[in-house]
C-alpha cells in the first residue's frame, strides 16, 4: 500500500514537501484521541523492553536525529512504535538552514542526500515544546541532539553548545553533542581529539545528571574513530552514536549525473550500512560494556537491527528507510525482532 503511494504520489513531490506532509500526519497521530488507538496496533511486544543509559525503552529501535528537528512529532512517532525519538539537531540560535532544494532522493540506492544545514527554531523554542510534551506526560523517550549555530565562529563553539545544553539537558532523557554533520562549515573539525576534549568536558558539566553522548561521522579514519571513543569514555560520557551521514559517494547505483546534480551534502540510507556496522565494531572493541553505543546508518529491516544488536549496539536508530518504507516501518521492525527472539527461545 505505502509502496504504491510512494511510487505514484510521494516520489513525485519534492522530498522536503513530502516530509512536511508526513510530519503533519504524524502530529495528528500524536494527539490525544488518536494516540492510544494507533499505539494499540503498533505497541512493541513486551520482550523488546530494553534498558540503556539508565532509562527504559519499549523497543531498542528509535528515530535518528533530523526527522523531528523541533520536537513537534515526538508523540506521533512514539505512537508509531519507535522506542525513542532523538529530537534535533537544535542550535542555540534559531536558523533557516541552507536554501532549498536541499534534500534529494537517490531511489535506486534507497538513499538520500541532504544539506539541510540545521534548520530549526532554536533551543528556547525547543525547550518550550519539550516542556509541553513533559506536561502531557508523553511516554516517548526523548533524546535531544545539539549542534553549533551557523553564525557562531568555530573557535567559540563551546559556549554555543553550553548554551543549548543548559536550556535543554533538564528536559532531555539524554543529550547528544553533534560534531559530525557535513553541512555546517568547520563542524566536523571539532572531532579532532584536542578540540573535542574541552568541548565535551564543558557540555558534560552543563548537562548535569542527564546522560551525554557524542555523535560521530563515518568518514573518520579507523584510528580516529577509536581515539574519539576512548576520549568519550575518558571524559565520562554515557555513550556514543555512530554514525552520521557520509560525504562519500562511492559504489552508488544511481546515475552519476543525478548524484552530481544533487550536489554537496550528507548521504544516508542503504549505502551507509556496511561502514556504519564497521564503525560500531571499532567503537565496541575499545569501550567498556557499560558504555552505551547507539548504532545508526543504513538500517532497513529487523535483520539489520538484530545485526547491530549482535555487534554490541545497545540501541539502534534509523531515518532514511522510514521515507522509503512508510509509517508502519517501526511496527514491522519490532515484530521481526520479537519473532526472532521467540524462535531463538524455542530453539534453546
Ligand atoms: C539527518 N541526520 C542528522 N543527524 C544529526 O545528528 N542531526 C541532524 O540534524 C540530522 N539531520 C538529518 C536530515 C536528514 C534529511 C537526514 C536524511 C539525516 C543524520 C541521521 O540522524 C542519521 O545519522 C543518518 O541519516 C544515517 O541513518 P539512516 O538515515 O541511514 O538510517
Amino acid at each position: 500500500m505505502y509502496a504504491l503511494l510512494f511510487r505514484h504520489v510521494l516520489s513525485r513531490l519534492d522530498p522536503e514537501s513530502a516530509h512536511h506532509l508526513a510530519m503533519r500526519v504524524i502530529r495528528v497521530l500524536g494527539t490525544r484521541p488518536l494516540t492510544p488507538v494507533v499505539r494499540g496496533v503498533t505497541a512493541p511486544a513486551p520482550e523488546l523492553r530494553t534498558e540503556a543509559l539508565g532509562l527504559v525503552f519499549d523497543s531498542p529501535f528509535g528515530v535518528a536525529a533530523g526527522f523531528d528537528k523541533d520536537a513537534r512529532g515526538a508523540a506521533g512517532l512514539w505512537a508509531l512504535g519507535f522506542g525513542h525519538v532523538e529530537v534535533g539537531t537544535v542550535t542555540a540560535i534559531a536558523q533557516d538552514g541552507n536554501p532549498r532544494p536541499r534534500l534529494f532522493r537517490l531511489i535506486p540506492d534507497r538513499a538520500v542526500v541532504n544539506r539541510m544545514g540545521f534548520n530549526n527554531r532554536g533551543a528556547a523554542a525547543a525547550a518550550d515544546r519539550l516542556r509541553a510534551l513533559r506536561r502531557r506526560r508523553s511516554r516517548a523517550v526523548l533524546g535531544v541532539n545539539i549542534g553549533k549555530s551557523r553564525v557562531v565562529d568555530v573557535a567559540d563553539a563551546t559556549a554555543d553548545y553550553v548554551r543549548s545544553a543548559t536550556l535543554l539537558a533538564p528536559l532531555a532523557d539524554y543529550l547528544v553533542v553533534n560534531v559530525s554533520s557535513p553541512n555546517t562549515p568547520g563542524l566536523r573539525g571539532l572531532q579532532a581529539v584536542e578540540t573535542l576534549r574541552p568541548l565535551l568536558e564543558a557540555v558534560r558539566d552543563a548537562a548535569g545528571s542527564t546522560p551525554l553522548l557524542v555523535k560521530i561521522a563515518p568518514d573518520l579514519p579507523d584510528d580516529e574513530v577509536e581515539a574519539v571513543a576512548r576520549l568519550a569514555v575518558d571524559v565520562g560520557l554515557a555513550g556514543l552514536i555512530a554514525t552520521n551521514t557520509t560525504i562519500s559517494r562511492e559504489g552508488l547505483r544511481t546515475d552519476a549525473a543525478a548524484v552530481e546534480a544533487a550536489g554537496a551534502g550528507g548521504l544516508s540510507g542503504a549505502p551507509l550500512r556496511a561502514r556504519s556496522l564497521e564503525v560500531l565494531r571499532l567503537v565496541r572493541a575499545v569501550v567498556p560494556p557499560e558504555f552505551c553505543v547507539i548504532s545508526v546508518g543504513g538500517v532497513e529491516t529487523a535483520a539489520d537491527v538484530r545485526a547491530r544488536l549482535d555487534a554490541g549496539a545497545d540501541l539502534v536508530q534509523g531515518y532514511t528507510a522510514f521515507l522509503y518504507r512508510g509509517p508502519l516501518w517501526a511496527r514491522g521492525i519490532n515484530r521481526g525482532l520479537a519473532a526472532a527472539l521467540r524462535s531463538g527461545a524455542r530453539r534453546r
